[in-house]
């Protein structure tokens, strides 16, 4: 008999009911009210570690409040749900090991890992540790390098991946003259991490799971790529426009009102492209009116500080917070088809029925390629 329910997605002795994981939105979009909320309802929800203690951070110390705000996510997190938690923490920020020690500290059930290659993360575990480390990779390459170096120097097998296509919101791990190319396109991007995979599951005797994610949007998008190999789903445009996610609601209906065209690519200070929502302020960056200014923070690495025309993490602080003006909001490629706010529970609801849905008619076409080769023998 068919199953007509998603699997379930297992990593290690973690078992999420329902295989979708909420992708990290900094700065503030997922905190510990969106990422609870997923996790009632049997996914994965992830907290981002990006810019976390911006709000209401205590000190004049940036980075001591990262850690602290992260910290603090993480416990009210658990307090709402029994449900299965991560952290995502972004490989290039200035403060990366600490917020990784306090996440396994805190005893978060993943860190997801990605904006560059977590090449020391295993580092930071413990032999009592029960997190599980997640790098998100653009590339089978990228997997292929991280499985290599966690093996050689940590004897470490990655307990799952993210595959980010450039569908994505926010920083994308792909130059721009690549994003449109067929050879990127996630569909095609999959069975090559499959393939690096392989050998590795079979010589270790241990399924690495493959989380992909970027431009999915449906219960039919779910079906494809759980049918192609994927384990299970990363999504984060959709959850925006919830009432869970812990964005104001001027930036929730900044997805609302966008049209297509308003989707476009940026070039993010942080030397990555990104993509959000064309708004005044994005205007401003690209006919010049905006100038290099004082970094309060050296939050990110990778940050060309000298040149930068604007701070990337005020700035989507401020689109938080709805105030659209200072800033703009990061949005993946399908943020025009929202068109509501609705709760997780109904969206995970809706997902589950597109998915039987497209099962149905899945099931449908193969009776009808059938029912054709019949016809011809
Ligand atoms: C508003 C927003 C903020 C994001 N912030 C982060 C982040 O802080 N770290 C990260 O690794 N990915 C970030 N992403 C990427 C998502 O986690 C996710 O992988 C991707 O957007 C999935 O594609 P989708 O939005 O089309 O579902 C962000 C995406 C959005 C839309």
């Amino acid at each position: 008999m068919r199953h007509n329910t998603m699997n379930k997605l297992v990593i290690g002795e973690l078992v999420a009911k329902v295989p979708i994981v909420q992708g990290g939105m900094g700065v503030g979009i997922s905190l510990a009210n969106l990422a609870s909320a997923v996790a009632n309802e049997g996914g994965i929800g992830v907290i981002s570690a990006a810019g976390i203690g911006m709000f209401d951070g205590k000190s004049k110390d940036f980075n001591y409040n990262n850690v602290q705000g992260l910290r603090n996510e993480i416990i009210k997190a658990k307090k709402m749900t029994s449900g299965l938690l991560g952290v995502n923490i972004m490989v290039a920020l200035s403060n990366f090991g600490e917020l990784v020690e306090a996440a396994i500290e805190e005893e978060i059930d993943f860190i997801f890992a990605g904006a560059g290659l977590p090449i020391d993360l295993p580092k930071y575990i413990r032999e009592t540790s029960k997190t599980k480390l997640v790098p998100i990779i653009s590339s089978g390459r990228a997997a292929k390098i991280i499985i290599k170096k966690w093996l050689k120097n940590y004897n470490y097998l990655p307990d799952a991946f993210v595959l980010e296509g450039p569908l994505a919101g926010g920083h994308l791990g792909f130059k721009k003259e690549n994003i449109e190319l067929e050879s990127y396109k996630l569909e095609n991007l999959l069975p090559e991490v499959l393939e690096v995979l392989a050998p590795f599951e079979k010589e270790y005797k241990r399924k690495i799971p493959v989380i992909v994610g970027g431009g999915i949007f449906d219960g039919s998008d779910i079906h494809y790529y759980l049918n192609n190999g994927a384990s299970a789903v990363q999504m984060a445009t959709r959850f925006v426009t919830t009432e869970e996610c812990d964005a104001s609601d001027v930036f929730k209906q900044t997805y609302i009102d966008a049209k297509k065209e308003d989707i476009i690519y940026i070039e993010s200070p942080v030397g990555l492209p990104g993509r959000a929502i064309r708004n005044p302020y994005l205007n401003d960056v690209k006919n010049g009116l905006k100038h290099p200014f004082k970094c309060p923070f050296n939050c990110i690495v990778t940050c060309k500080k000298e040149e930068a025309p604007y701070c990337i993490s005020l700035a989507l602080l401020n689109a938080k917070k709805g105030k659209m003006d200072n800033g703009f909001a990061f949005a993946g490629s399908n943020a025009f088809r929202l068109n509501e706010i609705i709760s997780v529970k109904d969206l995970i609801n809706t997902l589950k029925f597109e998915y039987r849905k497209a099962i149905k008619m899945g099931t449908f076409k193969n009776l009808k390629k059938q029912k054709v080769v019949t016809a011809l023998t």
